[in-house]
């Protein structure tokens, strides 16, 4: 089913810089978020989270709460109504929080354990927060360090072993003339996106309906009928304008909430998390512990490979930070094993954002390799290139295209890196020590199937109709590009529709895999209507519609080793008296796939390759052992990179589009993060002398 694009030369839209189809009603306000769509009979739900770690709710003293100003109703365990819990959604095995106050445990602080609902959100908050909620409660665990009690392997997922292994990797160890053995911790990390997660529900008409703050609605809605019970097609979840996500806008509690209370009260009902809620209810990045062994000849050539990652989940959910998986296609080695395991704590449990595993993972790999091209003598990016594999190291498939070295060599020549002296600890201008550092960055590249509508409307104009969601991304854009360019029309006359549950399956935003999924099922719809248009004849008042499944299409793709690469470089600046790091520039260049709109992929390169910077310097969510809760779980106690941080960025890519994809895509929404930390933490020690093995690089760790 797959076939090239046609496109005309004269309307190819994709491939030039196009400003987002939204940006005019985003900056103006016109653009409504799922907090902000006016309802009548609105009535707002406030969250109440446990201030425990472990334990039973004993009582919820709601009486003195309901008599407060315009409080309606407080939802909690002993008159919520009841839900099913038992079911696999899109996202995998439910999540337990979704399954609010169906029980009295509390299994981490920060557990919903009431919802207050009132006429307004002020009241709902100021009722919320006098609301006194007593627990029994019990020792709690949320220390995590390396091989603690607990720690067990975990089972595959997404098709994915958790262990790989080849080869005698002991004794190839023992044969190595240069050996690296080294143990990385990166810390808790938050998505945190600008805009919380936010919902409206309501029933109408026998349906009912969501305004949601997601990265795929379909998933949401087919989510929502599972727990409630519902007909899927009784339930309807639209989410137009998303301020950010990063894996952390799956189904989450505040659409399960808004759902509860609108039953219970028979009206149109909104739930908004604050900034601190986030900190527990969405999900976040666990901690890790890495220990890699590299072992090789005096040349580089890698004969031992080991990654070991160690994370965290909370006792009610297993989610693995599966970290140890970036190797596994990435180098080869006579002798080559991968794990990762995880061990069950008090905590709330971590989730998908940005990259997941890749992001620590390739903060400790690339940093090995880096120690490794030390210990050689060799230029890192000679490492990389002796190292470079010629089929998939365990799959044995071909490569769809491994442009890895491709993105260093434009990368050296544009940072300057043929005049780097390797030495480390020489540079000073003044109180500033400077170095540079590289790493490689991976991803894997995939497509889901999608169902996409495309109109012939009778005044010229096309009507695209796709469950995707545009997170801040610019996907709408990228796709009214796309869709433009098959129907060889000019931009102007696409109209996007988008992110509402009714347009039928689609993938979600996320796994670096969206616009790739979707643009697939509009390409093909739009062949389809071309063959419609083609039979001739005037398009009726009420238009022509093609509809496409991609399901086959992709069910029928060859097996190859599918990924997208790139190559980052930092330079940063150490001031030797107060220990800050200051990163002066930073370059990412990539090889993932054809670029549809340079603009706003350029926007999501650099946002990745900040949230590096910020991963390498900055960010760590700190846990009191003694609460079990978070220490400045708010934009304040938890540091990310700030303007001021943020100085020269650029992101470039080389040609490399995807063979097998309609459009060529590969996707670009995760690349951007992997190695951007580790970059950064090479150069520290290109600058310094001195190997940073613990994130963030804070000043108090490099005085
Ligand atoms: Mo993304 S972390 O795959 O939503």
């Amino acid at each position: 089913m797959t076939t090239t694009t046609e496109t005309g030369p004269l309307t190819r839209a994709s491939g030039t810089a196009h400003t987002r189809l939204e940006g005019r009603d985003k900056v103006t306000g016109a653009a409504r978020y799922a907090g902000e769509v006016p309802f009548a009979e609105l009535a707002h739900g406030w969250l109440v989270l446990s201030t425990i770690a472990r334990g039973r709710i004993r009582s919820v003293e709601s009486d003195p709460v309901l008599a407060m100003p315009g409080v309606l109703a407080v939802l909690h365990h002993g008159n919520a109504p009841r839900v099913n819990g038992d079911y696999t959604s899109g996202f995998g095995v439910a999540d337990p929080i979704l399954q609010v106050f169906q029980h009295d445990r509390v299994p981490h602080v920060g557990w919903p354990v009431a919802l207050v609902v009132a006429e307004t959100s002020e009241q709902a908050r100021e009722a919320a927060e006098t609301l006194v909620v007593r627990y029994d409660e019990e020792q709690h665990d949320v220390a995590f360090f390396a091989g603690r009690p607990g720690m067990y392997t975990p089972g595959g997922s997404l098709g994915a072993p958790t262990e790989t292994e080849k080869g005698d990797l002991e004794s190839e160890l023992a044969g190595s003339s240069v050996v690296v053995d080294a143990e990385y911790t990166t810390p808790e990390e938050h998505h945190s996106p600008l805009e919380p997660h936010a919902a409206m529900a309501r029933w109408d008409s026998g349906r009912l309906e969501v305004v949601d703050s997601n990265q795929g609605s379909k998933f949401v809605a087919d989510e929502l009928a599972k727990l409630f019970s519902l007909d899927p097609t009784s339930v309807r979840v639209r989410s137009e304008h998303v301020g950010g996500a990063f894996g952390s806008k799956a189904t989450r509690p505040p659409a399960v909430l808004a759902a509860m209370a609108a039953t219970v009260l028979h009206r149109p009902v909104r739930v908004v998390l604050t900034r601190r809620q986030m900190f527990s209810v969405v999900g976040y990045r666990s901690p890790t512990v890495q220990r890699i062994r590299l072992g090789a000849d005096a040349d580089g050539r890698l004969r031992a490979f080991d990654h070991q990652a160690e994370c965290l989940t909370s006792t009610i959910h297993e989610f693995v930070e599966r970290s140890a998986q970036l190797g596994r296609a990435m180098y080869d080695a006579d002798a080559h094993h991968t794990v990762d395991r995880v061990v069950p704590l008090d905590v709330p449990t971590p989730s998908w954002m940005r990259a997941p595993g890749k992001a620590p993972g390739s903060f400790a790999l690339e940093s090995a390799l880096d120690e490794l091209a030390e210990k050689c003598g060799m230029d890192p990016i000679a490492l990389r290139a002796r190292n470079e594999p010629e089929v998939g190291p365990f799959s044995g498939l071909p490569f769809s295209s491994r442009n890895v070295l491709a993105c260093f060599e434009k990368g050296a020549a544009r940072f300057g890196w043929a005049d780097r002296d390797p030495r480390p600890g020489l540079r000073r201008e003044g109180r500033w020590l400077l170095g540079t550092g590289t790493a490689a960055s991976t991803f894997p590249s995939a497509a889901a199937p999608s169902t996409a509508a495309v109109t012939a409307e009778a005044d010229g104009t096309f009507t695209v109709r796709i469950t995707a969601a545009d997170v801040g991304t610019g996907a709408r854009t990228a796709l009214a590009l796309i869709a433009a360019d098959a129907l060889e029309v000019e931009p102007a006359r696409i109209r996007m529709k988008i992110a509402d549950s009714d347009f039928g399956p689609a993938m979600v935003a996320g796994g670096s895999m969206g616009t790739r999924s979707w643009a697939w099922a509009i390409t093909a719809a739009v062949r389809e209507l071309k063959e419609q248009l083609a039979l001739g004849g005037v398009v009726p008042p009420q238009g022509i519609t093609a509809r496409a499944d991609t399901g086959e299409a992709i069910g029928a793709l060859a097996k190859k080793e599918r990924h997208s690469y790139g190559a980052q470089f930092a330079e940063v600046a150490v001031d030797v008296t107060s220990g800050e790091v200051r990163v002066r520039r930073m370059l990412g260049i990539f090889a993932a796939g054809r670029i549809i709109n340079p603009l706003t992929a350029r926007s999501q390169f650099i946002g990745g390759m900040i949230w590096g910077l910020s991963m390498a310097l900055h960010e760590e969510a700190v846990r009191d052992p003694a609460s079990g809760g978070h220490v400045g779980a708010d934009l304040a106690g938890y540091h990310f990179a700030a303007n001021a941080d943020v100085p020269l960025i650029e992101a470039d890519w080389v040609d490399d589009p995807d063979e097998d994809d309609p459009v060529g895509i590969k996707g670009i929404g995760e690349i951007g993060i992997v190695g951007a930390a580790a970059a950064v933490a090479n150069a520290v020690w290109h600058a310094t002398g001195v190997r940073h093995r613990t994130l963030p690089i804070r000043p108090d760790r490099v005085l």
